[in-house]
């Protein structure tokens, strides 16, 4: 049998569920605290198959077939270990190992990493509070950290000169350039943060692999972060989830949002459940982190449309990780730019508003598929159907993937043809230009709440809204505000109109009084104070 490092096999059990995987042949549903189904080993028609996630064995009580993943993948595709390794591997996005067990000497070299991480945390949360780091924390105590944070998350200064390079020469050189605290140059070693408010980041255990530096002079880029080590990997690191695990546990779900200095904000204002990725986009192994004590994930992202692509992200790594009672929302941020100005504009209560207010998983794909494509058009829905069977493809539990794609098929895509036939109120309109109606169109395709909320004022255009239209790239305040003014411009010209012929009368000796005239006149000038404050100011 062919020897895997323990480490790898772990790695594989750990990442993968159990449930997962017997669930891609087995139907399960969850009885008590484990899974049942009709054990693939021998023949049965009631249940007596039961899957235990947290331990990651099976055992049917029928005929005593008892494993792991390992084992179930080899018994039930008749493979050898090495074979269903490979497949595991495969499933969790994992490179095959030529790993070796980890020798005497690598434990040994890892340790000395973690030792010079940790006197490096030391150094720079010292040098915070020494005249050298007095910059810094102002600026950190200026964003609401109290010292008591500063201590908890262990934030530091690097200084605008070499520290490590200069300070640690009792340390081999080559230890130090592993940590990615310092660089090889022309000119010799170098420090790679410098005049940085450090952040450590913390591996599962609490202890230092890397660090993110935050600019503090406006230099671009805003943060720097430690290159992938071999202590650090981080589209496997999630900040944050040292401190957060217990809570995570206790809560019941997870927080995402996209920043550090969020996460911990969060953290310390009640919702200790937050985490972070860095600096990366979301992966499939911050998940896997996450899922470890519940399925539960609430992602808060930007309100913008920005924002609205990443949560699309997202959703398309988590639904491979969703069960019949997870509970993944989306939650969009208003009213700051994210949860740290949330919490110091609006207090917890806002963000709690926010959290509390997050849109479940499904409702969230079924309204993006709505706005991303032209449902509209036979075309456009099958798209969307498209789109929408791959995605939902991912979902291992196949009775829950079976019962969403029925939900959606109650719900009909969005007909905004039927609009053309509202018998709204029609206001007799100057015709609509080309630009006006391309800019609709795509509002009315890519904004359906707006569009809906205006629907009376748009029917009464007459405007086709199942032409395609260049993609503008708005959010849905330029969306907006587009509608409003459009519509006050429109109301303004029937006024206008109105008072010439009303004009035109009293010349011609009808009988209209002043007060009439400067009626209208007046409703003109609000409209237009309305259209400059608008389309002047924010
Ligand atoms: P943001 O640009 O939203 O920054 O990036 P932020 O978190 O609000 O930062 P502050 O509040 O201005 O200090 C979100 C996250 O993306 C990563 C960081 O982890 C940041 O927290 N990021 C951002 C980088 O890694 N590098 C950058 O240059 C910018
Ligand atoms: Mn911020």
């Amino acid at each position: 049998m062919a020897k895997f490092d323990n480490n790898f096999v772990d790695e594989l059990r750990m990442r993968l569920s159990i449930v997962d995987i017997v669930g891609r042949r087995v139907p399960l549903v969850k009885k008590g605290q484990n899974y049942w189904g009709c054990c693939p080993f021998h023949n049965e028609k009631t249940p007596s198959f039961s899957v235990a996630e947290e331990k990651g064995f099976y055992h049917c009580f029928g005929c005593g077939a008892h494993g792991d993943i390992i084992s179930f993948v080899m018994n039930t595709e008749h493979l050898e270990y090495p074979a269903a390794i490979r497949e595991l591997a495969d499933m969790a996005g994992m490179k095959m190992p030529e790993y070796k067990p980890k020798s005497p000497e690598r434990v040994r070299l890892e340790d000395s990493y973690f030792e010079i991480m940790e006197r490096a945390t030391k150094e720079y949360q010292k040098l915070l509070f020494e005249p050298a780091g007095r910059d810094a924390l102002n600026y950190v105590r200026g964003r609401g950290f109290t010292d008591e944070m500063i201590k908890k998350y262990r934030i530091g200064y690097a200084p605008k000169n070499n520290l490590i390079s200069s300070k640690f020469v009792d340390i081999k050189q080559t230890n130090l350039l592993a940590t990615g605290l310092v660089r090889r140059g022309e000119y010799g070693m170098y420090d790679f943060f410098r005049h940085k408010l450090m952040f450590p980041i913390f591996n599962a255990h609490g202890k230092v692999i890397a660090f993110s530096g935050r600019s503090l002079d406006g230099s671009e880029p805003k943060y720097i972060n430690t290159t992938d080590t071999e202590l650090f990997h981080k589209r496997q690191t999630i900040f944050g989830f040292n401190f957060a695990r217990d809570e995570i546990y206790k809560k019941n779900r997870s927080i995402v949002v996209e920043g550090q200095i969020d996460a911990i904000q969060m953290q310390m204002h009640g919702f200790g459940e937050t985490v972070a990725p860095l600096g990366t986009a979301l992966t499939e192994d911050h998940i896997a982190i996450l899922c470890k004590s519940n399925r539960n994930i609430t992602f808060c992202f930007d309100g913008d449309n920005a924002g609205q692509k990443a949560a699309a992200r997202a959703a398309s790594i988590v639904l491979p990780f969703v069960r019949d009672n997870s509970d993944v929302r989306f939650a969009f941020v208003t009213g700051g730019k994210d949860p740290d100005e949330v919490l110091k504009t609006g207090g917890v209560a806002a963000m709690h508003k926010i959290i509390d207010d997050a849109t479940p998983l499904i409702d969230f794909l079924w309204n993006w598929v709505n706005q991303n494509f032209l449902v509209s058009t036979p075309g456009g829905r099958a798209q969307a159907e498209k789109f929408l069977d791959t995605e939902l493809k991912k979902i291992t539990d196949k009775k829950l993937q079976y019962e969403i794609e029925q939900e959606y098929k109650k719900r009909e895509f969005q007909q905004w043809r039927s609009w053309k036939k509202s018998d709204a109120p029609k206001i007799k309109l100057p015709d609509t230009d080309l630009v006006t109606k391309n800019t609709l169109a795509y509002i009315v395709n890519n904004f359906p709440d707006i569009a809906s909320q205006y629907a009376d004022f748009l029917s009464s255009l007459n405007i086709s809204f199942d032409e395609t239209a260049p993609d503008l790239g708005w959010d849905d305040k330029a969306a907006e505000k587009f509608i409003v003014s459009l519509k006050l411009q429109r109301y303004r010209a029937t006024l206008e109109q109105e008072l010439k012929t009303k004009m035109q009368g009293m010349i011609n000796g009808e009988n209209y009084t002043n007060e009439e005239l400067s009626d209208i006149k007046k409703k003109i000038a609000e409209i237009n104070e309305k259209l400059e404050k608008l389309l002047y100011l924010e």
